[in-house]
């Protein structure tokens, strides 16, 4: 009975093009989804989400990505776990500048802030890889972070009486392999997603939802390249905007995806020049989103900019006159001289973004605790 299911199960399948070759073995089936679908809610105005056709969503798989999120033996010595530099009350960035890898050791760059990933085409500060699931595997071989090597990661796995239970539960069988360590990963990032802020409430005209007029008059200022009331306005949204990135408030879709904005003089760090290898990408980096600002601090590729305050301070004094330099940057080695009114306006509005709901969603947090 159970053989002639599984025939038919088959059947289906290949009539819907979705079958896999006879002969390989099912530890490795990508197509095939087991579980309960996991429907992804698509916050109004946002792009639609990159879900390949092979890593359909399910409940258990993400509640497995979501173990594994939080799983320290992913790192060599058992230390650190992914929410150690993705820390959720932070956005899901790092407290430090750099972030702190296995054994105390500094990483060149700082842990990026991790939310609204489904929608986005280009992952890490120089967008080196294209998927959530070829990325997810990166920060386990990092020698900078957990610095360890997928066969030790799958034996401990293996091990731990939690795992193959959920392994099964999510891909049908309880093989313990990279690609589903990868997939399930990705299931668990793409469920991050942030669209609740008052900004968002305030657009979506929710009743007794209002900008104060310091955040309104922020607003204009993120969203202006002149101030109507003189001077430089913010010229935000040209990267960060709302509409342009749609609601992503980062890099989305356009040939601004990877931005020089002038932070340094000269760039130790290359960015989107050491994947591409052109002179002409140095110093541009991936655009980071601006939602939740106020608690992703310090900011920026090495952390450089500790609070909002020096943020906006960054942003006043207009940028190096670096080669590369984003033409719309164009207080650039001007400085945009504004008054402490304007900064707290433009500081007000950036305050907007925060999404306390998703800073505490308990289906994000810590399974183990
Ligand atoms: C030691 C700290 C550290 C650990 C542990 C760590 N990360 Fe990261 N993460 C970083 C840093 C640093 C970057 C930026 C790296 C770069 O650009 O080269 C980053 C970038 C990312 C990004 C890219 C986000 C974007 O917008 O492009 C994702 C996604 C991510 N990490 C997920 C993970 C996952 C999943 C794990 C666990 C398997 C993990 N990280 C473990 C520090 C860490
Ligand atoms: C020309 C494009 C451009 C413009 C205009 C621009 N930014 Fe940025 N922004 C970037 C890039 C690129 C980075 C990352 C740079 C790096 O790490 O070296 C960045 C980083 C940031 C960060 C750090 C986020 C993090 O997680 O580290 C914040 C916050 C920010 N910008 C806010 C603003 C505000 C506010 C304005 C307007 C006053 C603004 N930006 C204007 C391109 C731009």
């Amino acid at each position: 009975m159970k053989r002639k299911l599984i025939v038919i199960g088959t059947l289906i399948l290949a009539s819907l093009g979705l079958s896999q070759c006879k002969d390989e073995p099912p530890a490795s089936s990508s197509s095939v989804s087991y579980g309960t679908p996991f429907n992804l809610d698509v916050p109004a105005g946002f792009p639609s989400p990159n879900i390949p056709a092979d890593n359909p969503m399910t409940l258990e798989a993400v509640s497995l990505g979501r173990h594994l999120f939080y799983e320290k033996s992913l790192s060599d010595d058992n230390s650190i776990s992914c929410a150690t530099c993705h820390i959720q009350e932070r956005a899901f960035t790092d407290v430090s500048a750099l972030s702190v890898g296995t054994r105390g050791l500094e990483g060149r760059r700082k842990a990026m802030p991790i939310f609204n990933l489904a929608f986005q085409e280009f992952f890490f500060w120089d967008g080196r890889t294209s998927s959530l699931e070829e990325q997810s595997l990166h920060p386990i071989l990092d020698t900078l972070e957990m610095d360890n090597d997928l066969a030790t990661v799958m034996q401990r796995l293996a091990a731990d009486p939690l795992y193959p239970p959920l392994f099964e539960a999510a891909f049908g069988d309880p093989a313990i392999t990279e690609e589903r360590i990868a997939k399930s990963l990705a299931q668990f990032e793409r469920t991050l997603i942030s669209a609740n802020s008052k900004f968002d409430r305030v657009i979506r005209l929710q009743t007794g939802e209002q900008f104060t007029p310091l955040e309104q008059r922020g607003y204009e200022l993120f969203t202006s390249d002149f101030d109507p009331n003189g001077g430089f306005g913010g010229d935000c949204f040209h990267c960060h905007g709302e509409r342009e990135t749609q609601y992503l408030f980062g890099a989305f879709g356009r040939d601004l995806q990877f931005v020089n904005n002038g932070l340094k003089d000269v760039y130790a760090d290359q960015g989107r020049a050491e994947v591409s290898n052109d002179p002409a990408d140095i110093g541009k980096f991936k655009v980071p989103s601006v939602r939740n600002v106020e608690f992703s601090f310090p900011y920026m590729h090495d952390g450089s900019v500790p609070t909002l305050d020096s943020l906006i301070g960054f942003y006043n004094f207009g940028g190096h006159k670096h080669q590369n330099i984003d033409p719309n940057m164009k207080a650039a080695g001007i400085g945009r001289n504004w008054s402490a009114g304007q900064k707290q306006a433009l500081a007000a509005f950036l305050r907007t973004l925060t999404d306390y709901e998703f800073l505490q969603d308990t289906t994000f947090s810590n399974p183990f605790e």
